[in-house]
């Protein structure tokens, strides 16, 4: 803490202890070294080398951090760079870690990169050379995209009480975001929860996340130290699919890695659910399930006379949605068809009895009734 203090002018007076050189896992480093743009402006010599951490250490921290009040952001930053603070020393020590503050909710709210993964991308920019930064950044970004928060591991803690700040002890459901986005990743979970955006049990959503987000940061970059770095996250199909025409090279027209049939739909029919049976319909149609009734599967089909953005669920005879089949994907005109297992979102077996399948396609909603006989 006191070392946050100095000025800038014992900032420099020290530079002798630098230049004596700080050994840490990666040595060389705890130089001042003069900075290549401005004339005579000293820097810490880049980057600042890192040691084994600790990653369940770096969850406690992470989800302690978010609940300072200074949120997502600063929380993952601080969990890593506090650590290598004790482990290291200067220059981490000298890090006001607050800074981080302006990631909280994607960027004071705006919801685009997640805070969390802000921080710790951040942290591990500070430690390692762009190759390797860049190497486990990406595998951090893409690995967000495709495992459950709040971890089991997070949900345990909780449970047991091992955080530091235990304002909320209940086991949280649990989503896959399938983005880096912050709007998308809380959106989505704000929405299978059925919990509000300013709810405790989403702000401590958002605390065991950080927490997730810093350990496998620590992680990855424990394994990296070790020569033992092994990416989970391979590019989707769909993105290696997409960017091969609007990729470099084809049309060249766009930037990212994001999955992009989440946003966009897709205009070539390969990544749709439904199959297509024919290429024309005069009319909107949601047509009687077959068999029906049916166990265990059924077929639906449904007509667009032209492109639409189609969403098509189940619900019981109350109302309640039991599964999404089709999720705002986007067809061409033409009659399509799709399979429902007869199982929920949770992938249990339904009950028998009767459910409505409801089709949305543009401006057009139409319902139809189907009944599983076990
Ligand atoms: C076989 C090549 C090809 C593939 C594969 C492809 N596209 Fe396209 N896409 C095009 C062409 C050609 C256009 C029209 C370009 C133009 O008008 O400049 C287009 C247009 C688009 C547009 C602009 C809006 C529109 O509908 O006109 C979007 C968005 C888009 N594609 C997204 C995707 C996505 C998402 C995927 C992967 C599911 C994908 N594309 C796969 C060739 C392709
Ligand atoms: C988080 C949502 C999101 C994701 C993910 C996403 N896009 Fe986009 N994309 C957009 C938005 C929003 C626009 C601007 C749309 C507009 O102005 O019509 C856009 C624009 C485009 C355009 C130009 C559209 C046009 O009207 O000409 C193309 C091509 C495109 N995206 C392709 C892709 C591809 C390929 C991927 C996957 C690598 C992808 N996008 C992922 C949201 C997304």
């Amino acid at each position: 803490m006191e070392s946050k203090l100095l000025s800038r002018k014992e900032f420099l007076s020290n530079s002798a202890k630098y230049a004596a050189g700080i050994t840490a896992g990666m040595g060389a480093l705890g130089l001042l070294t003069r900075n290549k743009a401005g004339a005579g402006i000293k820097t810490a010599e880049w980057p600042w080398g890192y040691v084994e951490l600790d990653p369940e250490e770096a969850r406690i921290r992470g989800h302690a951090g978010y609940w300072t009040g200074l949120g997502c952001s600063y929380g993952a930053f601080h969990a890593i760079i506090s650590m290598l603070a004790e482990e290291i020393g200067e220059p981490y020590t000298l890090i006001p870690t607050e800074f981080l503050e302006w990631g909280r909710g994607g960027g004071w709210g705006w919801g685009t990169l997640c805070g969390g993964l802000i921080g710790a991308l951040t942290a591990i920019n500070l430690c390692w050379d762009k190759e390797k930064a860049s190497k486990l950044g990406n595998e951090l970004l893409g690995w967000y995209t495709i495992v459950e928060f709040p971890s089991d591991i997070g949900n345990q803690y909780a449970a047991e009480h091992k955080f530091t700040d235990n304002r909320c002890d209940i086991e949280l459901t649990q989503t896959v975001a399938g983005s880096p986005l912050c709007h998308i990743s809380v959106s989505n979970w704000c929405d299978k929860s059925r919990k509000k955006r300013t709810s405790t049990e989403r702000s401590e959503r958002c605390a065991r996340l950080t927490g997730d987000v810093a350990a496998y940061a620590a992680q990855i970059m424990n394994d990296e130290l070790k020569n033992q770095f092994q990416p989970l996250y391979e590019t989707e199909e769909s993105v290696k699919y997409c960017m091969g025409c609007h990729g470099p090279g084809m049309i060249d027209d766009t930037i990212g890695k994001m999955e992009c049939i989440q946003c966009h739909g897709d205009h070539t029919g390969n990544f749709t659910s439904a199959e297509k049976v024919e290429d024309f319909s005069p009319t909107y149609k949601l047509y009687q399930n077959y068999p029906n009734p049916f166990n265990p599967s059924t077929t639906i089909r449904f007509s667009l006379p032209k492109a639409e953005t189609v969403t098509l669920a189940v619900y019981d005879i109350h109302g309640r949605l039991v599964k999404n089949i089709i999720n705002y994907e986007q067809y061409h005109a033409g009659s399509f068809e799709v399979t429902w297992d007869g199982k929920n979102n949770a992938g249990q077996p339904v009950s028998s009895g009767a459910y409505f399948a409801r089709l949305y396609a543009g401006p057009h909603i139409e319902s139809m009734k189907l009944k599983l006989v076990k």
